[in-house]
């Protein structure tokens, strides 16, 4: 297989469709990484299964495989997003088995949303599989469209989220708690209307402190300076909802925690239903994994990312780019600088960065580059800085210290990459790539 594209920094199939981070944990050990995964083909074709990469250390990886495939009547058109819950030294998988009824509406009819449980004692082996709630045990104003369990511990008792689509098109949260982990009670619903019709992939989490819901939502109206992917993707802040990433490849991320109390969001670095594409389909596979982003927290409420410590160490040389430069380098690399006044990056002579002091824009000039994608913007106000972390066909750009990010795929045709700079000088740092062994999968 011609491995041209392939990411030396993200992480993706070596076949395929990859969609949602689905569990990322730290057990026994390792970290555990589950993805949405189609192995038999690059446009998402059936089945959707649960993929597995696991690491010590973020950096040297394993791929394991389909882990999780359907094989009872609950689960048969995919084994679809979940997350994952450790305790006793056991790993609980909590996933959505979906299925289609021909010939329905799959919304309000023909669509079954099963939350089923499995257990493993090393991350790829998996227990019998057990259907803990259907579409009845949903409250009756949901539509069929319930799915992506997020369990975890709080005030002695365990706690789900699942995201769902309102009979009426609002999205919504329900929320079930159990003492044993296999019997759940419905206890809450949460929704906002005019924040699109269905809300995917919840997760919750506790920083400084504060806690925090994020979703993605779909269906919510584009803006031209927010909302302007195919589908969103954020968290609530003092009740207003900040986006994760202003595009355009983003969406479903998760968060764990590391040993060592990091918290730590990963996304899909690709996006559903999209006017552009990606150049490795022909190649056999298709999207990867943001990189591992630490995440902290502003007095403001509002929350920062930036590339794990550990993405960050892969650096071994740094050199100095000036003002009014070009320089040919070899992905991986980041891009560091201090952000002094408007300024603009065009990389690979087709995507121009631009800042106007307050405006930031990605424009892809190139139509081959970005793959048809078009522009995305973000209103940063001051910028401070920005980091441009460069894989070799995809980046993830962090302005003002990961207050505001942007990531996206795109598709150079050489072995290096012109960066040329104007109105701003930093440093380039060259990287080494990660190691993923696909162990002949
Ligand atoms: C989000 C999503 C989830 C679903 C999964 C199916 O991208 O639609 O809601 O569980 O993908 O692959």
């Amino acid at each position: 297989m011609e491995n041209k594209w392939r990411q030396k920094l993200h992480l993706e199939p070596p076949h395929g469709w990859l969609n949602d981070p689905n569990g990322p944990c730290f057990y026994k050990g390792k970290y555990h990484f589950y993805f949405q995964y189609s192995p038999d083909g690059a446009l998402g074709e059936p089945p959707r299964c649960w993929g597995h990469f696991e690491s010590a250390d973020l950096i040297h990886w394993d791929f394991t495989g389909a882990v999780l495939a359907p094989s009872i009547p609950e689960d048969r058109n995919g084994c679809y997003s979940g997350g994952t819950f450790i305790k006793d030294g056991v790993m609980h998988i909590f996933y959505t088995g979906n299925t289609k009824e021909p010939g329905t509406d799959l919304i309000l009819h023909g669509r079954g949303a099963n939350v089923i449980h499995v257990t493993t004692t090393d991350g790829h082996n998996m227990s019998g599989k057990k259907v803990l709630l259907r579409n009845e045990d949903y409250p009756e104003y949901c539509s069929c469209h319930v799915r992506d369990p997020r369990v975890w511990e709080q005030n002695g008792k365990y706690q789900m989220l699942l995201g769902a689509r309102r009979r009426d098109d609002i999205g919504c949260i329900l929320w079930y708690e159990s003492t044993d982990l296999e019997n759940w009670e419905f206890v809450r619903a949460f929704s906002l209307p005019g924040l699109g019709y269905m809300w995917e992939c919840p997760d919750i989490f506790v920083l400084d402190g504060e806690e925090y819901l994020s979703f993605s939502p779909q269906g919510v109206r584009h803006e031209t300076m927010r909302y302007q992917n195919t589908f969103q993707t954020g968290y609530f802040n003092n009740g207003s909802f900040e986006e994760w990433d202003y595009g355009f490849d983003f969406y479903a991320p998760q968060t764990f925690l590391t040993p060592d109390g990091r918290r730590i969001i990963i996304g899909w670095m690709g996006m559903g239903e999209t006017a552009y594409t990606n150049s490795t389909i022909p190649l056999g596979w298709q999207h990867c994994l943001t990189v591992p982003r630490e995440i902290s927290r502003l007095d403001n409420g509002y929350l920062i990312q930036k590339p794990a410590r550990e993405i960050e160490d892969l650096i071994y040389e740094t050199a100095v780019f000036e003002d009014n430069s070009v320089t040919d380098i070899s992905a991986p690399f980041e891009l560091d600088a201090r952000v002094t006044g408007a300024f603009k990056i065009t990389l690979d002579g087709g995507l121009e960065l631009k800042y106007d002091g307050e405006l930031f824009t990605a424009e892809f000039t190139n139509e081959a580059l970005g793959a048809k994608r078009d522009m995305r913007r973000v209103k940063c106000g001051e910028c401070g800085d920005i980091k441009i972390l460069a894989d070799v066909s995809g980046l993830e750009i962090y302005l003002h210290g990961g207050r505001y990010v942007m990531s996206t795929r795109y598709y150079p045709e050489g072995d290096t990459v012109s960066v040329k700079a104007e109105g701003i000088s930093g440093t380039i740092g060259k990287m080494k790539a990660m190691e993923v062994n696909f162990n002949g999968k």
